[in-house]
């Protein structure tokens, strides 16, 4: 379901092409963000949350320097997962208290950085918390590093986005480690925190519960076991949201109130959750409008060739069928067409492979040349997965505040193209 109307899309891109901020010879698809809406979802959070929480949005969801600095006024702090991302954090503005590292493959370098940082680290596995003991000097009273567990809750609707089933390449198995995960926290006595996350959009509330239940099982035993006082439980992110006006997704209030009666019931309403949600702070706050270049009209199938496949669209077009978003089509001024009558569309992108096709038989009015098609809530995992593939310029990103729209990512030029094949 688009949170954001039809009606209003469509007057912000006529807005947009009147005030020249959309050039529409070039800019043949344009990324917009919506920044109210981005703090609406960030006070529903808060207050569907206990107050002590840290909330962290996941920077790989959605990495635009000027909605990471959004989210840093709003007073969330982010996750990072590569040394990409904690540089973007700290350019940003997050000091390193507001920054959790996750990431399977973080090199000594990295750890040391984050360690002496003072920035939170959750190990991936056993070896990684060897690393981190060969740094033991480094690690101070207040350093915050936990360990990562799958609790092997099973896998969601969408493998994958899956990673709480029996195997993932992520965190320790519980089923097969609990004893020596417990020993873990005897013979590391600076581990102070657990983690999971169990996967992406596909998981049901349940599924998030039994795993959320699961570790507090787990760290009343470490605790009674080990007497090691655990302070942090981080429980990632993973709270699917509606692509579409049928979908009905978990409610973030339920959530939140089963997790704080949950806690109570095991007496451990003094643990610090930390969330690292990524989807739910940002797919319903952006959108994305393509240009429809040709409209390839054969005895059985019709085509809309847009500018965003999968450069833009990689998930939907890998798993095509599994996901998919709404569409709007505008005319060339950025009217919404309307007709009774509908034809059925396979929407496919500019890139050179048969795959990259974002969705099929599409019912929509009638579409010419020169037409804009809307594809709703974007804001998540879409430019966060961008490729490079075929040498397409990344688009423009407008922001919107209100009624006042700003350019927050200037479009790519061939200039930058180049800049990024050579030496
Ligand atoms: N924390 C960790 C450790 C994660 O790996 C992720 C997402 C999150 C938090 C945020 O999860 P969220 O609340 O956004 O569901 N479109 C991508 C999604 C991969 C998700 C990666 N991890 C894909 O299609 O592969």
């Amino acid at each position: 379901m688009s949170f954001i109307s039809e009606d209003s899309i469509s007057e912000i891109f006529t807005n947009c092409i009147k005030s020249r901020l959309i050039h529409q010879e070039n800019d043949t698809s344009v990324i917009f963000y919506d920044f109210n809406q981005l703090a609406n979802r960030i006070s529903t959070l808060k207050a569907a949350f206990p107050d002590n929480t840290v909330h962290t949005s996941a920077i790989k969801a959605n990495p635009i320097i000027k909605v990471l600095e959004k989210i840093n006024e709003l007073g969330l702090g982010v996750e990072a997962a590569s040394e990409g991302e904690l540089f973007l954090a700290k350019k940003s503005g997050f000091n390193s208290n507001q920054i959790v590292f996750d990431s399977p493959a973080k090199t000594r370098k990295e750890i040391e950085f984050a360690i002496e940082s003072g920035i939170y680290i959750n190990a991936d596995s056993f070896m990684e918390l060897e690393r981190i003991h060969e740094l033991n000097n480094l690690i101070k009273p207040l350093s915050r590093i936990g360990l990562r567990i799958n609790p092997q809750v099973g896998y969601g609707t969408i493998a994958a986005t899956s990673v709480g089933g029996d195997y993932s390449k992520f965190g320790v198995p519980l089923k097969e480690y609990r004893i020596e995960i417990i020993e873990a926290f005897l013979i590391y006595k600076w581990l102070s925190g657990i983690h999971m996350h169990i996967g992406s959009q596909g998981c049901s509330m349940q599924m998030l519960l039994n795993g959320f239940e699961s570790g507090l099982q787990l760290i009343t035993d470490i605790q009674l076991k080990t007497g090691n006082n655990i302070r942090f439980f981080d429980i990632g992110g993973g709270l699917p949201v509606s692509y579409h006006h049928d979908q009905n997704p978990p409610d973030i209030n339920e959530y939140g109130t089963k997790i704080q009666e949950l806690l109570k019931q095991y007496k451990l309403e003094n643990l610090q959750l930390i969330t690292e949600f990524g989807r739910y702070l940002h797919t319903n706050s952006g959108f994305t409008i393509s240009k429809v270049e040709y409209v390839k009209q054969y005895i059985d199938s019709n085509t809309l060739i847009i500018h965003a496949g999968a450069d833009l669209f990689l998930r939907e077009c890998l798993n095509l069928g599994q996901w998919f978003h709404e569409f709007t089509l505008l005319d060339k001024n950025g009217k919404i067409k309307v007709s009774n009558s509908k034809i059925k569309y396979h929407i496919a992108g500019p890139l050179c492979f048969a795959g990259d096709i974002i969705a099929r038989d599409i019912e929509l009015p009638k579409a010419d040349e020169g037409d804009y098609l809307v594809i709703h809530d974007t804001g998540a995992y879409t430019f966060g997965m961008w490729s490079k593939y075929v040498s397409r310029m990344f688009p423009k990103i407008i922001g919107i505040t209100g009624k006042s729209f700003e350019i927050i990512r200037n479009r790519e030029t061939p200039e930058d193209i180049y800049k990024f094949w050579s030496v």
